[in-house]
């Protein structure tokens, strides 16, 4: 792999992962610099999967350091002519931009290929797998918010199976001294053995809120269910059971903070009075997202 990638936590040190928030701290607080470093530096985008938040603060990151971006638009690409996904990165790759920004699904080709690019890549998200920069984020506004990682207790609600911010939050959280939880019901929270291990179980989700610090709803990923899985999920029993909505806000701890990585299925996570609750900070964690892309990008063309 190319040292400058950034693909999985997995890939980092737990000081990389520390610098990483200490410059995204530097960039909030001191503004983001232009520096001539960056001049003349194109980042291309590809995102075969969609995304608003992950892909817009990417290039917002890029455009405040001076560094122009190319977005590839699946809908009118030869993808649409039968390009396959490898082969649409490797004539991308063919240009030489400085950097790409990937989201990808499950292709084995795609992964290997990226694994081996010359050119750095970020990934803005791997199938259920992987979302390093979300996670980034998301510790560092649990860091702004509590003061420390270590010792704090974290519940991630929901649909944690099919979720990559699950896997990636529970690496990090973990090596950092951070306590986590899951809660939700048994077809969606079936997790592999590495994860499993680091983790403990709610199955009331009172219970866990009462417990936690920190609380990460998930959004439903219908698109990822199996058929049969589709079948066991009702929406109506999920918000009953697992939907932190306005009955449910009295059961935050006074000093616990609300997190969700978007984009929230209203109605079904989350309703909008726990959206805007004033322990909520969703918007929070997409300002910070711009910060720590930002200190991601400075790193991949340092
Ligand atoms: N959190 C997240 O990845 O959001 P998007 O899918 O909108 O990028």
């Amino acid at each position: 792999m190319n040292s400058f990638s950034l693909l999985d936590i997995d890939d980092l040190s737990n000081e990389q992962i520390q610098g990483f928030f200490t410059r995204a701290k530097q960039i909030k607080t001191q503004g983001f610099s232009v520096s001539s470093q960056f001049g003349g530096k194109i980042c291309t985008q590809l995102f075969f999967e969609p995304s608003t938040r992950t892909r817009l603060s990417f290039e917002m990151a890029c455009k405040r350091m001076g560094i122009s971006t190319i977005n590839f638009d699946s809908a009118g690409s030869s993808l649409m002519k039968g390009e396959t996904l490898l082969d649409t990165f490797l004539n991308v790759q063919a240009m030489k931009p400085d950097l790409m920004v990937l989201r990808f699904g499950e292709d084995k080709d795609l992964s290997a290929a990226i694994k081996s690019s010359p050119i750095p890549v970020i990934s803005g998200g791997e199938g259920k797998y992987s979302h390093p920069s979300q996670a980034l984020l998301d510790a560092f506004t649990i860091l702004e918010e509590r003061g420390q990682l270590n010792g704090e207790k974290v519940l991630i609600v929901g649909d944690v199976g099919h979720s990559r911010v699950a896997a990636s939050n529970i690496k990090l959280l973990t090596r950092f001294g951070a306590k986590v939880a899951i809660a939700g019901p048994d077809y969606l929270t079936e997790l592999p053995k590495d994860l499993e291990t680091k983790v403990t179980r709610f199955s009331d989700l009172r219970e866990g809120m009462k417990w936690a610090n920190v609380v990460m709803a998930l959004r439903v990923q219908l698109e990822r269910m199996a058929s049969g899985t589709k079948t066991q999920f009702s929406p109506e029993r999920y918000a009953r059971e697992f939907g932190i909505h306005q009955g449910q806000l009295s059961w935050l701890n006074k000093d616990a903070i609300l997190l969700h990585p978007g984009p929230v299925n209203q109605g079904v996570e989350l309703d909008w009075p726990a959206m805007q609750h004033s322990q909520s900070r969703i918007l929070q964690q997409v300002e910070n997202g711009v910060y720590i892309r930002s200190a991601m990008i400075e790193r991949c063309l340092s």
